[in-house]
Order: C-alpha cells, then sequence, then structure tokens
C-alpha cells in the first residue's frame, strides 16, 4: 500500500471525530460523505441544516445521514460556547458581547468543540485563507505543552524518487511563520522530524536549508540558520542534523560531499527545513509544480489538537485525505 493508503486505512480503526467549518461548501460535503462512507472518522458538519440536506438530495449523498450537523447561527448551546470563549481570552481583552459574536463564526465554534473535547480535530479552509483557520486554532486550542511555535509540514511524494530514499521528503515552515526567529526555527526543525517520523515513517535527516553552505557567505540570514540548527540539537540531542546547508549540498551526494565534508547529513537529507516562509512556501509549490510531485500539507505540527489547514484550490480527494491525516494525528501517531 501506498502512504496515502496507509493513512487512510489507520484512521478507520481509531474512527476519530473530525470537525469540517465550511459545512455548507460542496467540495467539504462530497468529501464527508466519501470518509463517512468508508469510515475514516465521524464528521461535524458546520452550517445551515437546510442548505446541507438539499445539496446532500440533489446529489445522493447517503452517507451524510450519519454527520452531525451544527448551525453556528441557530445554535441552541450558542451562550455555553460563548461562555467558553469569553473564559480563554477575557485576559487578553475580550468581551463578552464579542465571545457572543464570534461563536457563530464556523471557524471559531469549531475550536471551541475541540477544546470542550466534543471533537478531536478540525479541517478547514477550502473557502477560508489560512490565516483567519489558525488565528482562532492558536487563540483557544493552542500549542502543544513545550512547543513555542506551530508550523506546517509538506509531505513531498516525488515520482522519480532520485534525491530521496523512499520517493519521500518533508518540508517545513510552508505555511504559518514569516520570518521565524533562530529558536523558532529550531522548533520547526524539531516538530519537523517528528511529523516524518510519525506519519511518513522515516527516519529524519533534517538540513537546515541557506544561501551558504558550511560558511561559503557570511550574513546575519546565514547565522540565524547556524545558531538554529544548535538550538535545535540542544533542545533533541537525538536529532541528526545538520546545516547550514544549500538545498543542493542537503540533497546531492556529491555536492554534498564537496561542499560540507564530513557531514552525515550533506547529501542525503530527507526533511528540508527552510529559513522563511517565503523560502518553504515557494519552494514546495515550484517543486510541486515543475516535478509533478505531490504536496500532502500543510500539516499544522505543534499545536495541542489536530487543525488542518486546505489549500483554497483543494479537490475532494485532498479534503479527504487531510482528514485521515489528521484523524492521524489525533489518535496520537503524531507523538
Ligand atoms: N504558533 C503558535 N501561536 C501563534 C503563532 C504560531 N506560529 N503565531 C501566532 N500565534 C498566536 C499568538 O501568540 C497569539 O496568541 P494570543 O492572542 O493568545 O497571545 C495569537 O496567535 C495571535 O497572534 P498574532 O501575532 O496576532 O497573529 P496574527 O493573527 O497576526 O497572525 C498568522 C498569525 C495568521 C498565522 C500569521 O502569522 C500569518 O498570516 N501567517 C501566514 C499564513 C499564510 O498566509 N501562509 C501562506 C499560505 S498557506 C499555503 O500556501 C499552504
Amino acid at each position: 500500500m501506498g502512504l496515502i493508503e496507509d493513512i487512510r486505512s489507520n484512521a478507520c480503526k481509531h474512527k476519530k471525530t473530525i470537525v469540517l467549518a465550511e459545512g455548507t461548501e460542496e467540495r467539504t460535503l462530497r468529501a464527508a460523505d466519501i470518509i463517512l462512507g468508508e469510515g475514516i472518522a465521524k464528521i461535524i458538519l458546520l452550517g445551515n441544516h437546510d442548505v446541507i440536506l438539499k445539496f446532500q438530495q440533489e446529489n445522493n449523498l447517503s452517507n451524510l445521514d450519519k454527520a452531525i450537523i451544527i448551525d453556528p447561527q441557530n445554535n441552541p448551546r450558542k451562550e455555553f460556547y460563548a461562555g467558553m470563549l469569553f473564559d480563554i481570552r477575557k485576559s487578553k481583552g475580550m468581551t463578552i458581547e464579542q465571545a457572543n459574536s464570534l461563536v457563530e463564526d464556523p471557524l471559531y465554534l469549531a475550536t471551541l468543540l475541540i477544546k470542550n473535547k466534543e471533537a478531536d480535530g478540525e479541517v478547514a479552509g477550502a473557502m477560508n485563507a489560512t490565516g483567519n483557520v489558525l488565528r482562532p486554532a492558536f487563540q483557544v486550542v493552542k500549542t502543544l505543552p513545550g512547543v513555542s511555535v506551530v508550523s506546517g509540514a509538506f509531505i513531498m511524494i516525488f515520482q522519480k524518487p532520485d534525491y530521496t530514499d523512499n520517493g519521500m521528503m518533508v518540508f517545513a515552515d510552508c505555511a504559518v511563520n514569516p520570518n521565524p526567529t533562530d529558536a523558532e526555527l529550531a522548533q520547526i526543525a524539531v516538530s519537523t522530524a517528528k511529523t516524518a517520523k510519525a506519519i511518513v515513517g522515516i527516519e529524519p535527516r533534517v538540513a537546515m536549508l541557506s544561501f551558504s553552505s558550511k560558511g561559503s557567505a557570511k550574513h546575519e540570514m546565514v547565522d540565524k540558520v547556524v545558531s538554529a540548527t544548535s538550538l535545535a540539537k540542544e533542545m533533541d540531542p537525538t536529532l541528526q542534523i545538520d546545516g547550514e546547508l544549500q538545498a543542493d549540498a542537503a540533497i546531492v551526494e556529491s555536492v554534498g560531499a564537496s561542499k560540507a565534508p564530513g557531514s552525515k547529513i550533506a547529501g542525503r537529507a530527507n526533511v528540508l527545513v527552510f529559513p522563511s516562509l517565503e523560502a518553504g512556501n515557494i519552494a514546495y509549490k515550484l517543486v510541486q509544480r515543475y516535478s509533478g510531485a505531490e504536496a500532502i500539507g500543510p500539516i499544522l505540527q505543534g499545536m495541542a489538537a489536530p487543525i488542518n489547514d486546505l489549500s483554497r484550490g483543494c479537490s475532494v480527494n485532498d479534503i479527504v485525505n487531510l482528514v485521515a491525516i489528521t484523524a492521524n494525528q489525533a489518535a496520537g501517531i503524531n507523538g
């Protein structure tokens, strides 16, 4: 079986409850029907009952009968969730009036369902920009204990496994932190190694990327990557990591041997950590488009409960796969 088939079949064993905040969106409803039909997860749809039922009937999506539907606009438990949100955010200046209004926003309600343990994870983003999905997640669900920063990884599955041992690599951060500090970059490296091990099943060899290899260039941006590499080693002394390395030195054995002689990672990296969001986001999209690699993610790492963000250009299958990944993360497979 391939990685995605493994992930989908693992999810079926755990039957986690995933909330789909964009519960009236067409691709989301078609995906929910497949997820419920295959038993990948239990589903909560947030949205208007009538709109959902009409789409279900028109499109013969019989498995949607098994979904729980909650309408954020007409929610009998609105007061309860508003009280929860107010308690969580009052120290940050939120008023009860603001909480009352925000619980009608499905992206906030979804995070409150997770906080109240009614759902194990969330997938959204087919209709909303990344920032709108992430902000309520950061404010309500927050990070795992001991994790300072949430980041977004992509599993890259290549058609030609030239530079990887089994055709897969993990790239991060491609989704969240525009300009991480050295400490944040170190956290991203540690989290991404965990994702590579837990979800992809590879033994991570992490390259901290830069435009310099082992001092070939001098710049404060290079210093940041050097410092992040040593901080990551302090955070996890067992981590196989090296930097700073240029991309070719990280993945091409002959280049690695000449630019970083003696490195155990150079030329053999399977986890690439980018120095900024610009670099990571641009790199994964170029690799995906030019090489035809499949890019699965972003998988958000470091959140106290799994919440994953779709691209607005996602397909029905992308949603099914991300729900399966989220269910796996919820089952504790992600550490
Ligand atoms: N990890 C954990 N918590 C975070 C993080 C993070 N990376 N970033 C912000 N937070 C927390 C803050 O600590 C704060 O918590 P608090 O209110 O309890 O104190 C809360 O989130 C809000 O923080 P702000 O600094 O106000 O964050 P803001 O809302 O301005 O932005 C965001 C956060 C939305 C993630 C922003 O960094 C962003 O827009 N990033 C880029 C996202 C993006 O557009 N990615 C590219 C597209 S994705 C793709 O192509 C796959």
